[in-house]
């Protein structure tokens, strides 16, 4: 059974017709990226996988259970970092886990010391930098319970430096917990670096364009992002994108 399933789901805000007729679906462990124009619906997707808005049409399962229109399944990481400017850095990393009524620090004073946010936990938001702070809401998504973990363009204010290493750390991370994972960007390498399967969704009313199943076998290194092969299947999925 699929982790993760959406069934013929449709979204218009208004007027606006965003999504027509998505059908995808994420196995157990396993990672799938989606690339997609700017405005095509992704970040719509997963607020209605997260339940925050409902579908039109279709439906939403997670392990077989239909999840439309219902929050606290999903670990979200939204676009923008969204932390509670009230709260530290540590509290903020703890919200997820809270939620659920843990008090365990240990695994979220690891994740903060492994994001280079040692030294930082007992400092607010508007003390830390655009990319900081993204950091500390991806590592807030991974401190969650949930099993499966949506993460909106996760790396997009970091530097091409520091992104690199923080995609080898989500990978060295997934590859120990195998949790399920859904993750959208706009940069291709990252989806290929990353991904066990890769959605191209369409402009808006988006829909899937193209499937690719990454034929790269982990564990990934360096040297992959300069082989032919991993060019070729850029190319590729480039010209699908423009197309
Ligand atoms: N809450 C909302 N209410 C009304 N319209 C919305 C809402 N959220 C998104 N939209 C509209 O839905 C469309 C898709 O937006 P969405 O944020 O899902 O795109 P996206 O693919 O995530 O774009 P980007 O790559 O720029 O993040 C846009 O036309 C946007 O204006
Ligand atoms: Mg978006």
């Amino acid at each position: 059974m699929s982790k993760l399933k959406l069934q013929h789901i449709s979204k218009s805000y208004g007027t606006n017709h965003v999504l027509q007729d998505v059908s995808f679906h994420v196995d157990d462990g396993e990672f799938v990226s989606i690339v997609g124009p700017s405005g095509s619906g992704k970040s719509t997707l997963f607020q209605l996988i997260g339940g925050l808005y409902a579908p039109d049409h279709g439906d939403i399962t997670l392990d077989g259970n239909s999840v439309n229109n219902s929050r606290g399944h999903i670990s979200y990481m939204p676009q923008n970092p969204s932390l509670l400017p009230w709260r530290t850095i540590l509290q903020n990393v703890l919200l997820s886990s809270e939620i659920v009524g843990s008090k365990d620090t240990g695994n979220a004073l690891e994740l903060i010391e492994k994001a280079g946010l040692g030294g930082y936990e007992d400092a607010y938001p508007h003390q830390l930098s655009g990319g900081m702070k993204q950091r500390v809401a991806f590592i807030r998504s991974l401190n969650s319970p949930q099993s499966i973990i949506c993460l909106d363009e996760p790396f997009s204010a970091l530097d091409e430096f520091t992104r690199f290493e923080m995609q080898g750390w989500l990978l060295a991370i997934w590859e120990d917990y195998r949790k399920s994972v859904l993750f959208i960007t706009h940069n291709i390498d990252e989806a290929l670096y990353l991904s066990d399967r890769i959605l191209i969704l369409s402009n808006k009313p988006a829909s899937i364009k193209k499937e690719i199943i990454n034929p790269f076998p982990r564990p990934r290194k360096e040297e992959l992002l300069l082989s032919d092969e991993f060019m070729k299947l850029k190319r590729e999925i480039h010209y699908e994108l423009r197309g």
